[in-house]
């Protein structure tokens, strides 16, 4: 141990990974010899589709890939991107101003946050939400301001929260939302945009479900602002695509420029092939991501409807794979633990996604139908707190 080596204040400052936590959990199970259902986390269950993998194969060979790659974005990547805003949103985007890609929407929404909030700003954040936005913030320094969206208001946000508020450095916000499963208006997206002007803040929307929308394809905030919005995106969950990691971030001119300042200086480049498929997954044929859009379906269906005779109280579940429960009057960590260590299920326990998340769990569909039928059997019935 040396001691003259110590983490730097903004390492220190970071929350727990909260997704670590419960990945050592499960494996601590199953070295026990547990047969665990793991639905803690989305991480998609499917594979990629097969005409994105021999893109990639191809791609992966070709020499031109083996060296550097440039800085920026690919055009034939930037061109996709913009294709699926045309054809998907009805939005049209200048591929060389407003896109860029990134390492998976982490990274974009890393870079959007870093690129954007100084030490001592305020980064204004959904409660519940997902738990990235509060580490991106604990870097630059800022300071969070927590915006709750209450299932009284179908976990759209509580506006009075930002009264006092007169300025900030950007305004997160995710639909479809993980973890409730809540999808957006278009007057949400109104009013933020107004509430970002008013503040002086960019509004930076997480869009990682852009695909997964049950009743309708998911709105597009950008088809309500392009100036001061951004929206970042992923091919994690569209295409199966979550260890690819390749996201885009798309919008405003200004602060698509801002994030690939930070980007190349942060991050580099991204491998040339990765790029080269992710282009063929956007571009392509799109049947397969509909069929995914229709399979989640069916597992929502199965696990919601089955909870909901069992007794729990469960959220609707419009958009994401995530299915959000009421821990009916026990503690969200306390349920989490027992349901690990008495039914062999792994949830994620509400409160790692905000105060907010306290008395939930959520449940991520990444199981065959059979497999989730079995989770429903396991949960049974809330029985007043109880495990049954
Ligand atoms: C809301 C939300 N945003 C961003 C991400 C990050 O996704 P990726 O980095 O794979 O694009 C996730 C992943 O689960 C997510 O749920």
């Amino acid at each position: 141990m040396i001691d003259t080596i110590a983490p730097a204040a903004r390492v220190r400052a970071l929350p727990t990974n909260f997704f670590g936590a419960l990945d050592a959990a499960v494996a601590a199970a199953r070295t026990r010899g547990v047969d665990v259902i793991d639905v803690s986390k989305g991480n998609p269950d499917l594979p990629t589709p097969a005409h994105v993998v021999r893109a990639m194969q191809k791609a992966a060979a070709a020499p031109g890939n083996h060296s550097y790659p440039a800085y920026g974005t690919r055009p034939a990547l930037a061109d996709a991107i913009a294709l699926r805003y045309r054809e998907d949103h009805g939005v049209d985007l200048d591929p060389q101003s407003q896109i860029a890609a990134f390492h998976g929407s982490h990274e974009g929404l890393m870079a959007a946050v870093l690129g954007l909030a100084d030490p001592g700003a305020t980064v204004v954040v959904p409660d519940p939400g997902y738990p990235a936005y509060a580490s991106a913030a604990a870097l630059a320094g800022a300071r969070l301001h927590l915006l709750p969206l209450d299932p009284e208001r179908a976990h759209q946000p509580d506006w009075s929260a930002l009264a006092a508020l007169t300025d900030a450095a950007a305004v997160l916000l995710n639909y479809p939302h993980n973890p409730t499963g809540a999808t957006a208006t278009s007057m949400t997206f109104e009013r933020t945009v107004t509430e970002a002007e008013r503040l002086g803040a960019a509004f930076i929307h997480d869009f990682a479900y852009s695909s997964l929308g049950f009743e309708r394809r998911p709105l597009s905030a950008l088809t309500v602002d392009i100036d001061r919005t951004v929206e970042v995106s992923t091919l994690s969950k569209t295409y199966n695509m979550a260890g690819w990691r390749i996201g885009y971030a798309a919008g405003s001119a200004e602060i698509i420029g801002i994030m690939r300042g930070f980007q190349a200086h942060a991050f580099s480049t991204i491998f040339g092939a990765t790029q080269d498929a992710a282009a063929a997954a956007l571009a392509g044929d799109q049947s397969a991501a509909d069929a995914l859009v229709d399979l989640y379906r069916r597992r929502r269906d199965l696990v919601v409807d089955g909870l909901r005779a069992r007794g729990w109280d469960v959220s609707p579940a419009d958009g994401t794979f995530f299915v959000w429960v009421a821990s009916g009057g026990v503690d969200d960590t306390v349920l989490a633990r027992r349901l690990l260590e008495e039914r062999g299920v792994a949830v994620a326990p509400g409160s790692g996604f905000g105060d907010r998340g306290r008395g939930y769990i959520r449940l991520a569909l990444v199981h065959p139908l059979d497999r989730l039928a079995e989770l429903v059997e396991r949960l049974g019935a809330p029985a007043g707190g109880r495990l049954p």
